[in-house]
């Protein structure tokens, strides 16, 4: 069965394998290919295959297989047919059409029956899409997952890179155990569609491998080491915690620039093009946030790291802050560590006493254990191994969420360590004061190389590691 047949592709290789066209069965939602799909002799029927769902579709096929549409929650067709697909998908993926094919898929096969299809790769790893890998762990032996060629769809304007996913449908509790010892095979990106049939790499990962990064990542390519690391240590949300900030609800009547910025300059200049005194956009004295009336405020993300100058100010009229949307139970004001939730790499950064955040790209977070004190927190976070943590395998988007960050591990660390850590980011953030374009590289060498050897002390991480770290996610490595 191929659940949106399109021109008949897989069809035409079916038939060319010698498969009977009589046990062929095709969908589309594009009625007009009917006759160019019966020419095959296979059978075809117009339909919406996500929603003609009926009691007898389920458990019906022995093989699907299929290149389902990418299209996600911006699409016409997924914005008009909302409320339907939220209603049959809604508990696991109602945003992109590829995740709701494979639920649809995976319902459709019988027991035992096979699945491939080609999709976007991206269900691999998004937080977005744990529910769609709980759905296959519990319901599917993963046979393979091979990511295919880069820029592989690019001749039709198709930018995603692809995954090629063949799965045995064995559900229940009682096929747990089978499930959970079953031998994937994981095959890292090929060049070519030649390397399908016999690829270089193949890993052999029992499935419930699959279980031990957080949001059930279907990693590919991780160390063993690393996946060790997240099964054994504790979860860095035992000791930090991050929270979402607040609202303003209209930014430029009530944030201000601080003189002397970068920010106080450009607000400057748009305010010579505006007339109207009450659509000036405010610039406020340095001396001004020592008062009541102000409060530093935090709402940029971007890669910069341990310091960054304060820019704006929040209006802390109390006319004005009836207007605001402040969470409760937020620990606003207290001394922390401010992370970008939207960054090409994993940025930390010092926040002093006394400060209030945004809601969007950056995040507040407290340490919670003393224990642990700010500049090493500062000097882990802003370490190689911990943007590959978070950004090469928790997240690889531009965007990372709280939940992901408090689920990266975190191991104690010996005295000495700490304190070299402590002494070289404290350092950084003296002379970023001052300069704020300061080069620290000379540093963040010296703090990646300390906590690579404390966290391979533990876990005996191999030496590809130390250059893939410093090659792929150390700030020098261009
Ligand atoms: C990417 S094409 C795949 C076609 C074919 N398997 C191939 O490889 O050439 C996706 C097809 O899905 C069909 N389609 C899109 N949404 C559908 C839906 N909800 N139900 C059934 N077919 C759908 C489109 O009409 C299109 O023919």
């Amino acid at each position: 069965m191929d659940p949106c047949v399109g021109p008949g592709i897989f069809v035409n290789k079916l038939i060319e394998f010698g498969i009977d066209s009589y046990q062929i069965f095709t969908y589309d939602i594009n009625a007009s290919i009917k006759g160019e799909i019966e020419k095959f002799g296979v059978s075809f029927k117009a339909q919406d295959t996500l929603i003609a769902l009926y009691p007898d579709s389920y458990n019906e096929f022995d093989f699907i297989v299929g290149n389902p549409p990418y299209l996600n929650k911006a699409s016409a067709y997924v914005r008009k047919n909302k409320v339907k697909l939220r209603k049959i998908y809604g508990k696991i993926n109602a945003h992109e059409t590829y995740a709701m094919f494979i639920v649809n898929s995976i319902w459709r096969l019988k027991e035992g029956g096979k699945l491939g299809f080609i999709t976007s790769d991206s269900f691999l790893t998004l937080s977005t899409h744990k529910n769609l890998r709980r759905f296959i762990l519990n319901n599917c032996v993963i046979n393979e997952i091979l990511l295919a060629p880069k820029n592989l769809f690019s001749s039709q304007n198709v930018s995603t890179s692809a995954a090629i996913i063949i799965l045995t449908k064995c559900s229940g509790q009682k096929n747990k155990k089978i499930r959970e010892k079953n031998i994937m095979r994981i095959i890292p990106r090929v060049n070519s569609e030649e390397d399908y049939r016999d690829p270089k790499i193949v890993n052999e990962t029992e499935q419930k491998k699959y279980n031990s990064l957080p949001f059930n990542i279907f990693f590919i390519g991780v160390e063993e080491e690393i996946i060790e690391l997240f099964e054994n240590a504790p979860k860095l949300d035992n000791y930090l915690k991050g929270y979402i900030g607040m609202h303003t609800h209209n930014n430029r009547k009530y944030i201000a620039a601080i003189e002397e910025t970068e920010l106080a300059e450009v607000f400057k200049r748009r305010n010579k093009r505006i007339s109207d005194p009450n659509r000036k956009y405010k610039i406020i004295l340095k001396k001004d946030l020592e008062s009541i009336r102000w409060k530093p405020y935090l709402k940029r993300g971007g890669a910069e790291q341990y310091y960054r100058p304060i820019i704006e100010a929040l209006d802390w009229d109390e006319e004005s802050k009836k207007n605001y949307d402040i969470p409760v139970n937020v620990p606003f004001e207290q001394e922390g560590i401010i992370i970008s939730g939207v960054s090409s790499r994993l940025a930390a950064r010092y926040m002093p006493k006394g400060c209030y955040w945004d809601s969007n790209k950056a995040i507040g977070f407290i340490i919670r254990d003393k224990t642990i004190t700010t500049p090493y927190m500062l000097g882990l976070l802003n370490s190689s191994l911990y943007n590959y943590l978070a950004k090469g395998i928790i997240n690889n988007t531009n965007s990372i969420q709280i939940t992901g960050i408090q689920a990266l591990p975190i191991i104690s660390t010996d005295n000495e360590t700490k304190i070299i850590v402590e002494k070289l980011v404290n350092e950084i953030i003296r002379n970023k004061e001052y300069n704020p374009n300061y080069d620290y590289t000379d540093h963040q060498k010296k703090i990646d190389d300390l906590i690579f050897d404390l966290y391979s002390n533990r876990f005996n991480f191999p030496l590809s590691l130390k250059k893939k770290l410093d090659k792929e996610f150390s700030i020098y490595r261009y």
